[in-house]
C-alpha cells in the first residue's frame, strides 16, 4: 500500500493545494514558462513525503484548520521541489526520478530563477500565518530553508574532504534532510493548536526519522542498483560526498590511502573498485545499524505518544521509512 493510502491522506487534495500556490498568484499568466514549468515539475510525481508529515502532525492537535494545514503542507512541498532544482544544477544531474530534471528542460538560468520565485512565494503565502505571530511559521520558512542553504553549503566545502568527522557529517545531513521534516510535523502540529511540547516530540521524532532516511539513502549510492539509483552507483564519492560508510571504510588501513587518493579527476574504473572494496567490509552494515539506531529511538517517541490515535500514522511512518530509501 502507498504511504499516503496508509494515512489515509488524499494526495488529490495536496497536489490542488501545489497547483493552487502559482495558480493564485495573478502576476504570473497560467500559460507562462514559469507557470507551466511549475506545473510540469508538480505532475511529474514524487511521494510527498513532507506534505504528509505536515498533516500527520496536524492529527496531534484539537483544532486542525483544514484549510491552513493544506496550505501549509503544499508549502513544504514547494520548498522541498525548489531546493532540488538548485540540487541538480549544483551536482550536474540532467535527470530526476529518471526524467529530465528543469535545468534540463529549460536551461540553468531559467531553472534558478524558477527555484528562487519558488522559495519567495512560500515565502509570501506563510506571511499570512506569521502576520498573526504563529511561530510555527518561522520555522517552516526561515528556518527550514536557512538551514537547507546551510547543509548545502556544508556539502560543498566538504568535498573530497576526508578528514570530515562523523559529527560534521550527521550535522551536514540533519541540516539537508531532516531539519525539514522535523519541521513539517511540528509545524502541523502547532497549527492545529498542539502543545509546544506535544509538537517538541513530534520534531525530535521528524528528526531522527529523516536522518535515518538520508543515512539509508547515502549508503544505497554502495549498494543500490543503477537501475534502482538512476544513476550509477558510487556517485556520490565521485562528486567528493564523503558519507557515512566512507567515513567508516576510512578506519581500514588498507582500504584508506585508496580512498583518501579519489579526487575530481580519478578514474571510474578506480572509483568503481574503490566502491567494491568498501561494499565488501564492514562499512554498510555498521552504516546500516547506525540508521536503524535512529529508527528505534524514533519509535521510542512514538511510543510516548501512545494517548494520541495519531500514534498509528506515526508508527506508518516509521514501518515506510525502515523498509526503503529516499
Ligand atoms: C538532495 O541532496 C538535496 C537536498 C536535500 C537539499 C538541497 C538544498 C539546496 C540546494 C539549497 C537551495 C536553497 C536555496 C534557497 C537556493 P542529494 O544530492 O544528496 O540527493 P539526490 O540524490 O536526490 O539529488
Ligand atoms: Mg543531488
Amino acid at each position: 500500500m502507498k504511504l499516503d493510502e496508509a494515512l489515509q491522506i488524499s494526495l488529490h487534495s495536496i497536489n490542488r493545494e501545489i497547483n493552487n500556490i502559482v495558480r493564485q498568484d495573478k502576476d504570473v499568466p497560467r500559460s507562462s514558462l514559469l507557470a507551466e514549468s511549475i506545473s510540469g515539475l508538480i505532475a511529474s510525481g514524487g511521494k510527498r513525503l513532507r506534505p504528509l508529515m505536515v498533516v500527520v502532525g496536524s492529527r496531534f492537535g484539537p483544532s486542525p484548520d483544514q484549510r491552513k494545514i493544506w496550505r501549509l503542507a503544499a508549502a513544504a512541498e514547494f520548498i522541498h521541489a525548489a531546493s532540488l532544482i538548485h540540487d541538480d544544477i549544483i551536482d550536474g544531474s540532467p535527470l530526476r526520478r529518471g526524467k529530465p530534471a528543469m535545468h534540463t528542460t529549460v536551461g540553468v538560468n531559467a531553472a534558478v530563477h524558477i527555484g528562487n520565485y519558488m522559495f519567495a512565494r512560500v515565502i509570501e503565502l506563510v506571511s499570512a500565518y506569521s502576520a498573526e505571530r504563529e511561530k510555527y511559521a518561522y520555522d517552516l520558512t526561515f528556518i527550514a530553508i536557512t538551514r537547507l542553504c546551510i547543509g548545502e553549503y556544508q556539502q560543498l566545502s566538504h568535498a573530497f574532504d576526508y578528514g570530515m568527522t562523523v559529527d560534521q557529517y550527521l550535522e551536514k545531513s540533519r541540516n539537508k534532510t531532516s531539519l525539514l521534516m522535523a519541521a513539517c510535523l511540528r509545524t502541523g502540529a502547532l497549527a492545529a493548536g498542539a502543545s509546544g511540547e506535544i509538537a517538541g516530540r513530534l520534531y525530535e521524532f521528524g528528526d531522527k526519522l529523516g536522518l535515518s532516511f538520508q543515512i539509508r539513502d547515502d549508503l544505497l549510492d554502495f549498494t543500490g542498483s543503477e537501475e534502482e539509483l538512476g544513476k550509477p552507483a558510487g556517485s556520490d564519492l565521485r562528486n567528493g560526498q564523503v558519507t557515512l560508510p566512507v567515513l567508516y571504510a576510512l578506519e581500514d588501513p588498507a582500504l584508506a590511502p585508496r580512498i583518501r587518493s579519489i579526487g575530481p579527476d580519478t578514474a571510474p574504473q578506480e572509483i568503481a573498485s574503490v566502491v567494491a572494496a568498501i561494499k565488501a567490509g564492514d562499512a554498510p552494515e555498521r552504516t546500516e545499524a547506525f540508521s536503524r539506531r535512529l529508527l528505534n529511538e524514533a519509535r521510542g517517541i512514538a511510543a510516548e505518544l501512545s494517548g494520541f490515535p495519531a500514534q498509528r500514522d506515526l508508527l506508518t511512518l516509521l514501518e515506510y521509512f525502515g523498509g526503503r530509501g529516499r
